[in-house]
């Protein structure tokens, strides 16, 4: 038992995934796993532990922003000892090369975020995903053949966008904007665990374009194969 995840010890499986909405967590529970079991819904944020091709895996809302992805990771590595945890999420795409529905493979997150500052100081952490779940996912990603690339995300503290920070972050090859990465691969390297991130790309900041509900529900389809096939490989 923890303060926000209400599961008793062993009802969480050492691979996870963290989507921020706790209805896609639910969605991807019952349309990807086998045998679902709900461990959790304090606060709502819903919490599924089933089986892919044989592997345990749970799936895990966040919330939104890293302060509450923060609450939850922490609490998944401290108290229930996940070892692999990858992030599915949107993003907003800042470079012209990116196309609605691409797909990145997260390999490092900015930020903007004063949790860093509050960790580190004046020193300055390089948040990075897994370099074992990036290979395996780059491998995985061509043999599926869609668009996609590897690359840095920025997690911003803001959706609605005040300080034009992205414009920087494009200027540094920075591929989409979203919120949660960086604290996920702190958190992860904090406790000596394995994170990545991939992201859909939902809406292109530089072009003003969005997907559609129905061109969502396609690429993260991709997504979800990817970081699912992704967790059954490092596990063989
Ligand atoms: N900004 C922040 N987070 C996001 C965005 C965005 O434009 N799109 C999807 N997640």
């Amino acid at each position: 038992m923890s303060t926000h995840i209400n599961a008793p010890q062993g009802a969480i499986a050492k691979n996870i995934l963290l989507p921020g909405d706790p209805l896609r967590a639910k969605f991807i529970a019952e349309n990807f796993l086998e045998n679902p079991k709900l461990y959790n819904e304090v606060r709502g944020m819903l919490g599924f532990t089933g089986t892919y091709k044989g592997v345990p895996i749970s799936v895990q809302g966040t919330g939104m922003g890293q302060p509450s992805l923060s609450i939850y990771v922490t609490e998944l590595f401290k108290d229930y000892g996940v070892e692999n945890a990858i992030r599915v999420g949107t993003c907003g795409a800042i470079q012209e090369d990116l196309e609605l529905r691409d797909t990145i493979i997260v390999n490092s997150a900015c930020s903007d975020s004063s949790l860093l500052n509050q960790r580190f100081e004046n020193l300055h952490f390089a948040p990075t995903a897994d370099f074992s779940l990036v290979k395996t996912a780059d491998r995985i990603a061509q043999d599926m053949k869609i668009r996609y690339s590897v690359g840095s995300v920025a997690s911003s503290d803001f959706f609605y966008d005040i300080n034009s920070n992205w414009k920087t972050w494009a200027k540094y090859g920075v591929k989409g904007i979203e919120m949660e990465s960086a604290e996920l691969f702190t958190l992860a390297a904090q406790y000596k665990r394995r994170a990545m991130a991939i992201m859909t790309v939902s809406d292109h900041i530089l072009k003003g374009t969005q997907t559609t509900a129905q061109e969502r529900q396609t690429s993260f389809t991709n997504m979800m194969s990817l970081a699912l096939q992704t967790i059954v490989e490092i596990n063989r």
